[in-house]
């Protein structure tokens, strides 16, 4: 992707602000609105190109050294993201994200996968304790799995991980112009700045867990030990929110498409593709920032050097392109180019491998006792800009004879 400013076609600007409130109640009618301008569109209100749809997106995520992420649009620093793996490229980049995902890998998947089993089933059994029961797939499933999992798995203290959905949010929407709502979050994610700063200490973190093993690459010399301190508080902000939303937004999905739910318990080796294809109809990261040091072309646009740029990937997610009946959640589509909701290319998400393992766990432990899930109420979404997530998931569950 070389930029070629003679044979450039024009950029369609837009007045759509994508930041403002409507915008972020509804993202996906104005994140498809903007899709549907161009492949590319200069977001006048803020001064930034966002690339729209699916196919110039994974495009440009291949190419890291034309669409640059040293620096991110509107990223000020902050104790929220430390600027590790995210902002850097080849080398250091390469050595901090293969100690992250060497502990985020195969070698403790197998352990991880087996304590998940054991927690979904000890929640869901608490939970069905009726024929039928009324919950709340936010805060009763999605929240109370991940926080028993997830810092039990890095190895951190019991008291006060709610700190983590203040901490992961706040993280999330310092990629955002500033503004009141901004401000709101920012200082929500401060109260969870102490807890936090010093859970990443080495001595909070109990032995054999992911924190800890991030601390020994530390003592072999294969990182630093502030890379090491930088690298566990990168996954306290990344990885809970995220998967929290994710698993969240999936059984809404399920709730309002009861029939999905009926084709996953006569199918239930569908259970990888359902959450492959949760993940698509309701990412729960909108959009990833870059930037252009030497300009850039994109199908036949000039973007000029030094630009703000947002990669999508909410929008893409339906773009009609790429997706059959795009706006439909089908848990057996064939996703043949996958999806762009754990990123992709250099900064693919390093966490994809715990995050699926976490939900499709869940999901299985949920397939197996629960034949039928409907939708008990309106659900709620939360109000964010960079994540995309469930606020309150109000369903009916129906449990299953064993
Ligand atoms: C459903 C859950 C998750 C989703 C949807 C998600 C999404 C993403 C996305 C879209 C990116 C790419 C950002 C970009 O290119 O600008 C990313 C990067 C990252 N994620 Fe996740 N994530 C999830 C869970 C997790 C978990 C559980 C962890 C840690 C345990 C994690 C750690 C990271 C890290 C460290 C990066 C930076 C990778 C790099 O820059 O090379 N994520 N994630």
């Amino acid at each position: 992707m070389t930029a070629s400013p003679i044979t450039a076609r024009p950029i369609p600007s837009t007045e759509i602000d994508p930041f403002a409130l409507e915008s972020l109640k509804d993202p996906f009618a104005a994140d498809g609105a903007v899709r549907e301008l161009g492949s590319v569109v200069y977001v006048d209100k803020h001064d930034y190109y966002a690339v729209t749809r699916f196919t110039e997106i994974r495009k440009g995520l291949r190419d890291w050294r034309t669409f640059s992420s040293t620096d991110r649009p509107f990223y000020e620093d902050s104790e929220f993201r430390p600027r590790i793996v995210l902002f850097e490229e080849p080398p250091a980049h390469t050595r901090t994200k293969s100690a992250i995902m060497d502990v985020l890998g195969p070698k403790n998947l197998q352990w991880m996968g087996e304590y998940f089993a054991k927690e979904a089933a000890a929640l869901l059994d608490r939970l069905l304790d009726g024929d039928v029961v009324e919950v709340d797939g936010y805060a009763d499933l999605a929240v109370s799995y991940v926080l028993k999992v997830f810092p039990d798995v890095i190895g951190m203290p019991e008291e006060g991980r709610e700190a983590l959905l203040k901490f992961g949010s706040a993280g999330l929407n310092a990629f955002g112009p500033p503004s009141e709502l901004r401000a709101r979050k920012l200082a929500a994610g401060a109260e969870a700045v102490e807890w936090v700063e010093r859970n990443i200490d080495r001595e909070s973190l109990s032995e054999g867990g992911l924190g800890r093993q991030l601390y020994a690459m530390a003592d072999e010399g294969r990182i630093s030990e502030q890379e090491a301190r930088d690298l566990v508080k990168t996954v306290f902000a990344a990885g809970f929110d995220t998967s929290t939303s994710g698993m969240a937004s999936m059984l809404r999905a399920f709730g309002d498409h009861p029939r999905e739910w009926d084709k996953l318990r006569r199918r239930p080796e569908l259970v990888p593709n359902a959450w492959e294809e949760a993940v698509r109809f309701y990412p729960p990261n909108r959009f990833g920032g870059r930037w252009t040091p030497n300009g850039a072309t994109v199908d036949g646009h000039h973007i000029p050097a030094g630009a703000k740029i947002l990669m999508m990937w909410l929008g893409a997610a339906r773009d009609p392109r790429e997706f059959d009946r795009a706006d439909e959640f089908v848990i057996d589509r064939n996703l043949r180019n996958g999806h762009l909701s754990f990123g992709f290319g250099l900064h693919t998400c390093a966490g994809n491998l715990v995050a699926r393992l976490e939900a499709t766990t869940l999901l299985r432990s949920m397939v197996e006792r629960i034949e039928r899930v409907e939708s008990a109420g309106e659900p709620r979404t939360a109000t964010n800009y960079q994540a995309f997530g469930h606020e309150y998931v109000p369903l009916r569950l129906h449990g299953a004879s064993r």
